[in-house]
């Protein structure tokens, strides 16, 4: 009987972790970004390049625009599972390991990415995820990987949706947040079926670096840029914050001449499409940094409201794209697919900009928007008088159409922003604010308290009670303006019943916080403590830094209070 009991349980528990097995929630609610090594290095990499690139990141300006996540691709593993089944790396690639490589990936504010497949064997034919799962994805949880692309190699007669799920549930098992990445390459139509199971899919076969050609290898083909943009047609409302269309990674950086590198990046802003560079980051020309990092034109494709464009119109080549923003903005891209320059005219008055999908309609004739030219960074005039411009060749202009009539209302539109830690679900506080999650906002680990524990100084002591350690990085999307940022903290941990036992310096939108001890500050072990900072926000999101002096840091909460 006991047996039968026992068996019974483990069958319910099995069960219980397929009914409830859901994708992470509240990551990628922006379209993700950071560098890949596939596009440039292919299978000639080790740790000392990814490390090399997370320098170089570190300080050319990258990671300031929003490139996080570091992914390791194809080739990183050893020819052989371990003994155990367990996946390993190469050794003599990554002779300290890939949780070591993690460890310098965060300490440096990045997150950590890696590769493999959904077959039995990955393209490069090292060993495949097919069958090791939820194995697998206790070891990338152990190694603090933050982001994994499941290929699509070898995958035989197995069923697409069936099989990411798996590796789905295998993940969420393991528990940590990690962002889930389909390459599937648009096989099977993963924008039908993959919103609940990844938080992004790819939508075609793989990028080659030239804007437009195919490479055909036989059996499969590589697509150019102009020929990846037409195979997004009708996708568009399938994205969505936590669930976006990829059409590869980017080739800017890669041997294109500018003018096309800069074509390529703004279609992809403009679908909202991750932004994985695929270049050498330490020999970066500065004109393509420049592309790379224009914060102008990445806050489009970061918009919050997460709305893929569309193609309004076509004609001899020449194409133009909308794509709705927060606050009553647009932005607007003409795309001159020709090798010649083109002339064009657009005249606001008699055209009918409506996003049936998004909802958002732009109305020239009632409102007037100001142009902002965002590649060459100035304002070239309004919606009153006729565009007229021209393009050279396989280039873009990129415009944000600015609606000065809701900017100047929008202080009462932004919403106040709450974050608690240590929490999977919202919570409401004693005034009935609600806060969310932090899952997916920071890296460090999350850590819940004991429920009853009493904490002085504050009607919410609730909110103390848990707190997310050791983190080093914490970047949000936010719509550009002014703001109150209010930093919850409170020490909890017994042992640190002193002054001087956890210090640490933490850096605000450039406010810098030397030396905080929360016990001095707090006034003592459980007491509550607020450091509240003005901030104005330009580049369309918010960055705090963390740094341990004596002891890791700890916080509980973050409001961010938009001011008038
Ligand atoms: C596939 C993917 C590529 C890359 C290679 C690695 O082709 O689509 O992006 O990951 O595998 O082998």
């Amino acid at each position: 009987m006991k047996k039968i009991t026992a068996i019974l349980l483990a069958l319910a528990a099995f069960v219980g972790v397929n009914v409830h097995a859901q994708k992470f929630t509240g990551l990628a609610l922006t379209p993700p970004m950071g560098w890949n090594s596939w596009n440039k290095f292919a299978g000639n990499i080790n740790e000392q390049l990814i490390r090399e690139t997370a320098d170089a990141m570190a300080t050319n300006g990258m990671r300031d625009a929003g490139y996080i996540y570091i992914v390791v691709d194809d080739c990183w593993e050893a020819m052989n599972r371990d003994k155990l089944g367990n996946i390993v790396a190469d050794p003599k690639k990554f002779p300290s390991g890939m949780k070591a490589l993690g460890d310098y990936l965060h300490a440096k504010g990045f997150k950590f990415g890696i590769h493999n497949c959904a077959g039995t064997k990955t393209c490069a034919g090292f060993p495949g995820g097919r069958g090791h799962e939820f194995q697998d994805a206790l070891t990338y949880a152990s190694w603090g990987v933050d982001f994994l692309k499941y290929d699509w190699c070898e995958h035989g007669t197995a069923n697409s949706e069936e099989t990411y799920k798996t590796m789905r549930d295998g993940l969420a098992t393991a528990g940590r947040p990690i962002v889930f990445s389909l390459c599937e390459w648009g096989d099977t139509k993963p924008w039908l079926w993959a919103k609940d199971i990844g938080h992004l899919w790819r939508t075609t076969g793989d990028i080659y670096n030239c804007f437009d050609c195919i490479f055909d290898h036989g059996s499969w083909k590589d697509f150019g840029v102009l020929q990846i943009l037409d195979k997004q047609d009708g996708l568009r409302e399938f994205a969505g914050p936590g669930h976006w269309n990829d059409p590869d990674m980017l080739e800017v950086g890669n041997g294109m001449p500018v003018n096309e590198e800069r074509a390529h990046f703004s279609m992809w802003c403009i679908l909202a499409a991750p932004l994985i560079a695929g270049n050498d980051m330490k020999t970066m020309s500065a004109e393509t940094r420049e592309i790379l990092t224009n914060p102008e034109a990445i806050a489009v494709n970061q918009d919050k409201l997460g709305v893929q464009g569309f193609k309004y119109s076509a004609k001899g080549g020449v194409e133009t794209w909308f794509k709705p923003l927060t606050d009553g903005d647009w932005a607007m891209c003409v795309l001159n697919r020709n090798k010649e320059a083109k002339k064009i005219s657009f005249d606001w008055e008699n055209k009918n900009v409506t996003d049936s999908f998004a909802k958002r309609d732009a109305n020239f004739s009632t409102t007037t928007y100001s142009l902002r030219d965002l590649w060459a960074k100035k304002e070239i005039g309004t919606t009153k008088e006729t565009l007229a411009a021209e393009i050279p060749g396989h280039d873009a202009l990129m415009l944000r159409l600015k609606n000065s009539s809701a900017t100047s209302a929008s202080a009462e539109t932004r919403p106040i922003i709450r974050i608690k830690a240590g929490v999977t679900e919202p919570f409401t506080d004693a005034d009935g604010n609600v806060w969310q999650a932090d899952h997916g906002f920071a890296d460090g680990d999350t850590i819940s308290r004991d429920e009853n524990l009493p904490v002085a100084n504050t009607k919410n002591p609730a909110l103390y009670r848990s707190e997310r350690y050791g983190m080093t990085a914490f970047s949000l999307p936010l719509t550009n303006g002014k703001y109150t940022v209010k930093l919850h903290f409170a020490e909890t941990f017994e042992e640190m019943n002193a002054p001087g036992l956890r210090v640490f310096s933490f850096n605000v939108q450039g406010h810098e916080f030397k030396d905080f001890d929360v016990f001095a500050k707090s006034g003592g072990l459980q007491h509550a403590y607020i450091e509240s900072v003005n901030v104005d926000i330009t580049g369309g999101k918010l960055d705090i830094t963390f740094t341990a002096n004596i002891e890791n840091p700890e916080i509980n909460g973050i409001e961010i209070i938009p001011a008038p």
